[in-house]
C-alpha cells in the first residue's frame, strides 16, 4: 500500500471514529445481550420449508459453511482488502451458534447488521443487501435455521487491520452508507419486475459481487451492477446494455441461472457456486422474474457479434495464437470453438470472452477450472490450468486470437496484464 493511500485511509478512520463516537453519544450503544434461554421454536412445516427456500434463495449457506465443514455452522475465510472475517456458525448451537438467539435478534442481525451482544457486524455479512428483506421472510428463514442440527463448531477470530479491527467504526459506516433500498439497475413496473428486484437486489444480493465497491468497501450505489473485480476473476457488468452487449438474451439468461450453462455461457468461480447453490433452486416463476429484472420490462435487443476488420483477422489466424489454440485447447473447445454439447462450453461467442476486461479469461486460461457438478453433465469434465505452458508472452497472443475471433474484442492483451495476474 502508497503512502499517500495509507495517509488517506487513516484520516478515513479518523473520521469514522468520530462518526462512531458521535452516535455513541446521541443513541448510546444499541443494547445487547448474552446468555439467556435456549430458544425452543416449534413452526409450522410450511413455514420451514419456505425458509428453506429464501435461505437458498439468500445463499446463506455459500458463506456460512466451511468448504469441507457442516451446512452452517460456518468458518469460512473470507479475504477483504482489510484483512481476514470469518463467517460464523449459524447452527442452533447455544454456545457456539444462535440456540439462544430471538426472531427479534435474527431480524436485528440481518436488517440492520448488529449482533445479539450489540456489536456491529462486518458488511462482510451481506445485510446492506438483507436490509429491503421483509421481516415474515426473516422469520421463516429463523424457522428453518433454528430446526437445522446444532453443530458443535467454535467461530474463528476476525483479523482485521487497524483501525478495521475497531467493530464500533462500522457505526459510523452504517451511518454513511447503510441505506434502506439498492437502486435497480434496470427499468420496469410489472409484477415480475418487483419480484426479480427483490430476488436480486435484497434476497440473490447480486450486487455484492456485481456493484463496484469504493475505498471503504461500500457498494457504489450510483454504479448498480455495472461490474467489478473483488478477487481474481471479475463479476461483470449485468446491466441491461452490460448483458445485451455480450449477446444475453432472457432466455439464455433464463438457462444459466438455472443449469450454469447456456449455449457458449458458463459459469466458473465464485458465480459457479451461486448457482450451484442458489440459482437454480428457483422455481421456474422465480427463475422468470430474476431474468425480467436483470433485463428490465423492455429488455434491449442482444448484440450480434460484430464484425472483425479483415485484416486483424488475417493477422490473428497467422499469429502464434492459432497454433497454440490448436494445440492445446481445440481438442476439448473444437477447432472452430463449437465445444461438446453439454461437456465443454464453446469458445466462440462467448461472453467471456466478449468482454472488455481480459481478466477472466486468463484467469482461466492460467488458472484451469475444477471439475464441475451440475446434474444435466454427461461426464465430469474439469479443465487443466495453463500458467506452465504458456509464457505471458504466449498467454498473450493466445487471449488476443480468441478475442478477436470469437470474442469481437481488440487484440489489446500484454504480456503484463498476464503477468500481473500469475
Ligand atoms: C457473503 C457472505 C455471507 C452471506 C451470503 C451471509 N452471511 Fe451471515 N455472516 C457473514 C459473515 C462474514 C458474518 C460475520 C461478520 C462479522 O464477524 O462481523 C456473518 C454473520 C451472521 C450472523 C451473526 C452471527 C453471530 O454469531 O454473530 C447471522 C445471524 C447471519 N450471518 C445470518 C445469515 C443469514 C440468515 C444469511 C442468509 C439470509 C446470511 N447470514 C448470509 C457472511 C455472510
Ligand atoms: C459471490 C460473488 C457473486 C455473486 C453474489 C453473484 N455473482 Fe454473478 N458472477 C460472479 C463472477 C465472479 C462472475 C464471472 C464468472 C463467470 O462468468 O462465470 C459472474 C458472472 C455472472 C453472469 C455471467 C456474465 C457473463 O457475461 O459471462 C451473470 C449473468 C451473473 N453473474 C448474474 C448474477 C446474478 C443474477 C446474481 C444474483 C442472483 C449474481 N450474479 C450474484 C460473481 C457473483
Ligand atoms: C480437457 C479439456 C479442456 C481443455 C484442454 C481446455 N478447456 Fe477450456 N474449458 C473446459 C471445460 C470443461 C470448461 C467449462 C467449465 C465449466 O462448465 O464451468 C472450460 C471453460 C473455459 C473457459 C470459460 C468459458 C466461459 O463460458 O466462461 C475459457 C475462457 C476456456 N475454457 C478457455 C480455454 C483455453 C484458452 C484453452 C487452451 C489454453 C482451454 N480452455 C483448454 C475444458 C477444456
Amino acid at each position: 500500500m502508497n503512502f499517500r493511500r495509507l495517509v488517506k485511509l487513516a484520516a478515513v478512520a479518523v473520521g469514522l471514529a468520530a462518526a462512531a463516537l458521535s452516535t455513541f453519544v446521541a443513541i448510546g450503544l444499541p443494547g445487547g445481550k448474552t446468555g439467556g434461554a435456549v430458544q425452543v421454536v416449534n413452526a409450522p412445516a410450511e413455514m420451514v420449508a419456505r425458509g428453506k427456500y429464501l435461505a437458498e434463495a439468500a445463499d446463506c449457506a455459500a458463506c456460512h459453511s466451511a468448504p469441507a465443514g457442516a451446512p452452517f455452522a460456518g468458518g469460512l475465510a473470507m479475504q477483504s482488502g482489510f484483512g481476514t472475517i470469518y463467517a460464523t456458525n449459524i447452527t442452533p448451537d447455544p454456545d457456539n451458534g444462535i440456540g439462544r438467539w430471538s426472531a427479534d435478534d435474527f431480524w436485528r442481525a440481518l436488517h440492520d447488521g448488529i449482533r445479539r451482544d450489540g456489536q456491529p457486524l462486518y458488511p462482510a455479512m451481506p445485510y446492506t443487501s438483507y436490509r429491503g428483506m421483509v421481516r415474515a421472510d426473516a422469520d421463516a428463514i429463523y424457522a428453518y435455521v433454528m430446526q437445522l442440527r446444532p453443530m458443535e463448531v467454535a467461530n474463528h477470530r476476525t483479523q482485521l487491520d487497524f483501525p478495521y479491527d475497531i467493530r464500533l467504526g462500522m457505526i459510523g459506516w452504517n451511518l454513511l452508507f447503510l441505506t434502506d433500498s439498492v437502486p435497480a439497475a434496470s427499468t420496469g413496473s410489472s409484477a415480475a419486475w418487483q419480484r426479480g428486484r427483490y430476488l436480486a437486489n435484497v434476497l440473490g444480493h447480486c450486487g455484492e459481487c456485481h456493484t463496484p465497491r469504493g475505498m471503504l468497501g461500500q457498494m457504489e450505489l450510483s454504479e448498480p451492477l455495472t461490474g467489478f473485480a473483488l478477487g481474481r476473476v471479475a463479476a461483470p457488468d449485468i446491466t441491461p446494455a452490460g448483458l445485451a452487449s455480450r449477446g444475453w438474451t432472457a432466455e439464455s439468461l433464463r438457462t444459466y441461472l438455472g443449469r450454469g450453462i447456456a449455449g457458449p455461457d458458463s459459469a466458473f468461480s465464485d458465480m459457479h457456486q451461486v448457482i450451484v447453490l442458489s440459482t437454480r433452486n428457483l422455481t421456474a416463476e422465480d427463475n422468470d422474474a430474476l431474468v425480467t429484472f436483470l433485463l428490465g420490462d423492455k429488455p434491449p435487443p442482444a448484440a450480434p457479434l460484430p464484425p472483425a476488420d479483415p485484416a486483424v483477422l488475417e493477422a490473428a489466424a497467422s499469429g502464434a495464437g492459432r497454433g497454440d489454440y490448436v494445440a492445446l485447447c481445440a481438442g476439448c473447445h473444437g477447432l472452430e470453438g463449437n465445444g461438446v454439447p453439454n461437456t465443454v462450453v464453446a469458445l466462440r461467442n462467448n461472453s467471456t470472452l466478449r468482454l472488455a476486461d481480459p481478466r477472466n479469461l486468463l484467469v482461466a486460461m492460467l488458472d484451469g477450472i475444477g471439475p464441475e457438478n451440475f446434474p444435466h453433465r454427461a461426464s465430469l469434465q474439469a479443465m487443466p490450468g495453463f500458467a506452465n505452458k504458456l509464457s505471458d508472452q504466449q498467454a498473450a497472443g493466445l487471449a488476443n486470437y480468441l478475442r478477436v475471433i470469437w470474442g469481437g474484442q481488440k487484440p489489446d492483451v500484454t504480456a503484463a496484464a498476464v503477468r500481473a495476474l500469475r
